[in-house]
């Protein structure tokens, strides 16, 4: 209370250059229902039937999308006691790797699922009977359908393994010992011969931590088309440190191996290094390279990759890097890395690259006439054995990243891309999974001068302890947000638009793409890009300037008087100007902000 006033005060809502978090808690639907569970990290979306299927330690879960706690169809698949002991006996933690961890959940056929787990170090996978249809409430294992694991899923819970079903064909980035030191790209189940990487050849693979498998096809000719396995690895010599590099890998789904040398092994297995750095102001690069999460993005054209890298080597932080495909098929396009000797420099191959060129798919677009990889002469598979790695790096769009938290007490884990039709055109919301239980709701939106702005629209804690996000999914049907961790599963709607308040000015000002699109108390549409209420919302006074609302109250001096002044977007600061009688200057006065809600 600033007594010596009886003047006019003003309270002017402007628009805020750094967005202020709003962190709700209870929005979330949690996944009550009792289980004695844990590791909630395998997500499996089936929007078809609107279940999702869960994979936990010991159990897989089938939700249903509405609401996760409506009717459960639930399946306890511990491993057999004897099992236990026997991984007991072998020195390993009795309800930490001792269980049935569940790392593999994929589409088999239109009744069944193909499900993997740890086995209590002894991988296991077998079929569930799904059912034709939802209503049916069927969800059950198939007895004596029981399939050894090893190739599909790790023995070892803490290691990360990635997979992909493909006409009937798994593709499976896993360690595929008991010890955790055979990394490998394996291809097991169908008709076509097992496959696998070159075994401990550190060129092809350095210690991978395997983050995910993506089909993405690189023309109309389905021969061409290619398996991408993103991973991080540590480095090698070449580029020295980091210590951890961020890779982008292929091989071609019709690779039947070679016929001289690599025999059931890929031969047209390459990768190149992803790069997402920022210079800093002393000219040295600030690296991001702990690759922990992707998403491809929604707009196809022009496809692209959003990847979310921490980094652990300097200080605590994270950015978000988009590659286009059309720069990482520049990359395998380029020059091979190659290495003369152990003595020598790692530099770009200038000799004659044989034909087909290395990592061609057969019966391509540029190799009708070779059927399968065993019809590529030996020199071409030679070549692809000591040259597994492009020379270029992959750059991200525009050589910077899209987002980047800089000295902040926390990272970002998981990543996953909607696309929303807005007033002035579409956007691209990001959802970023943090290490505290969090989820940040993201835009970035181009401005006038080539740079970029990025707005948090809402952060958000998901899991009441802080706890890292593992596992994130999005249902743009359901408009829903599905998230695992550790702890338990959760879901969110992608919206809330009505914690933005009720008037069509706190509409604007908040900027959130679905609510400027359809948000059920803004009687206009507002754009995202300016977020300006003046121009959009009639019946406030505007003369500041065009990103400043202002409302005028009055106190006497010598008593005091209760003053509010409320705004419920993130985007807005609010500012407290005194002016008094017979004076046109105002002069701010200075405050500590608590809270979006200002009170005097
Ligand atoms: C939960 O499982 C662990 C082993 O997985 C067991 O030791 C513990 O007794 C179980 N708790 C309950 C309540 O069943
Ligand atoms: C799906 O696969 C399972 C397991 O191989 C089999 O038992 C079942 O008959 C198949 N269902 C259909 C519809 O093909």
């Amino acid at each position: 209370p600033l007594r010596d006033s009886h003047r006019p005060w003003k309270c002017l809502l402007a628009l805020c250059k750094l967005p202020v978090m709003l962190r709700s808690t209870g929005t979330a639907h949690h996944f009550t229902f009792l289980l004695n569970s844990t590791d909630y990290r395998i997500l499996r979306m089936d929007e078809d039937h609107d279940r999702m299927y869960v994979g936990s330690k010991d159990y897989i879960l089938s939700l249903d999308l509405h609401d996760i706690n409506k009717e459960p169809l639930i399946i306890h698949w511990p491993v057999a006691p004897q099992r236990k002991t026997e991984c007991v006996l072998s020195g390993k933690d009795t309800n930490g790797e001792c269980g049935n961890f569940i790392r593999l959940i994929e589409p088999w056929n239109r009744t069944h699922l193909y499900v993997c787990g740890t086995g209590a170090y002894n991988p296991i996978c077998t079929y569930v009977d799904r059912g034709r249809r939802s209503q049916e409430y069927t969800f059950r294992l198939d007895p004596g359908k029981v399939d050894s694991g090893k190739g599909k899923c790790p023995y070892d819970p803490k290691l990360n393994s990635v997979s992909a079903l493909i006409n009937g064909e798994l593709y499976a980035g896993v360690y595929i010992d008991f010890m955790g030191t055979d990394a490998s790209i394996f291809r097991t189940l169908g008709k076509q011969t097992a496959m696998r990487t070159d075994q401990y050849n550190s060129k092809w693979l350095n210690d991978p931590t395997f983050i995910k498998a993506q089909l993405i096809p690189d023309s109309a000719e389905k021969n061409d088309d290619k398996l991408y396995f993103f991973f991080r690895e540590k480095a090698s010599e070449m580029g020295q440190s980091p210590m951890t590099q961020s890779r982008i890998g292929r091989i071609c789904l019709n690779d039947d191996g070679g016929h001289c040398c690599l025999v059931n092994k890929w031969s047209t297995f390459l990768k190149a290094r992803l790069i997402c750095s920022v210079p800093g102001a002393d000219g040295i690069e600030t690296h991001f390279d702990e690759l922990p999460d992707l998403s491809e993005s929604l707009l196809k054209q022009p496809f692209a990759v959003f990847i979310c890298v921490p980094s652990r080597s300097v200080f605590k932080g994270s950015a978000v890097c988009v590659y286009s495909m059309a720069d990482i098929r520049q990359v395998f396009n380029g020059p091979y890395a190659h290495k003369e000797g152990p003595n020598y420099q790692w530099v770009a191959y200038t000799g004659k690259i044989p034909y087909p060129r290395p990592g061609t798919c057969p019966g391509g677009t540029f190799t009708p006439n070779m059927k399968s990889t065993k019809d590529y002469p030996d020199e071409v598979i030679n070549f692809m054995r000591n040259h597994p790695t492009m020379y270029n790096a992959v750059y991200p769009m525009h050589k910077r990243p899209l987002v980047v938290r800089n000295n902040v007490d926390y990272e970002f884990t998981t990543i996953t891309v909607d696309q929303v039709a807005a007033a002035d055109g579409s956007y691209e919301v990001l959802f970023l999974g943090t290490d505290r239980g969090t989820v940040q709701k993201v835009i970035v939106l181009p401005r006038d001068d080539m740079q970029t702005e990025e707005l948090v629209l809402e952060e958000v804690e998901v899991f009441k302890v802080p706890t890292p996000i593992t596992t994130m999914k999005i249902s743009s049907k359901r408009q829903q947000l599905y998230v695992g961790s550790v702890l338990g599963v959760t879901h969110l709607a992608l919206h809330r638009c009505d914690v933005y308040g009720e008037a069509c000015a706190d509409c604007c000002l908040a900027r959130d793409p679905y609510c400027a699109w359809d948000g059920k108390s803004s009687p206009r549409k507002c754009d995202v890009k300016y977020g300006n209420p003046i121009r959009q919302c009639r019946g406030y006074n505007s003369n500041v300037n065009k990103n400043t609302l202002e409302m005028v109250q009055y106190g006497v001096e010598g008593s005091s008087t209760f003053l509010e002044c409320q705004a419920r977007s993130p985007h807005v600061s609010l500012k407290w100007h005194l002016q008094k009688e017979n004076s046109d200057r105002r002069k701010e006065v200075s405050q500590e902000r608590s809270s979006s809600a200002d009170t005097y």
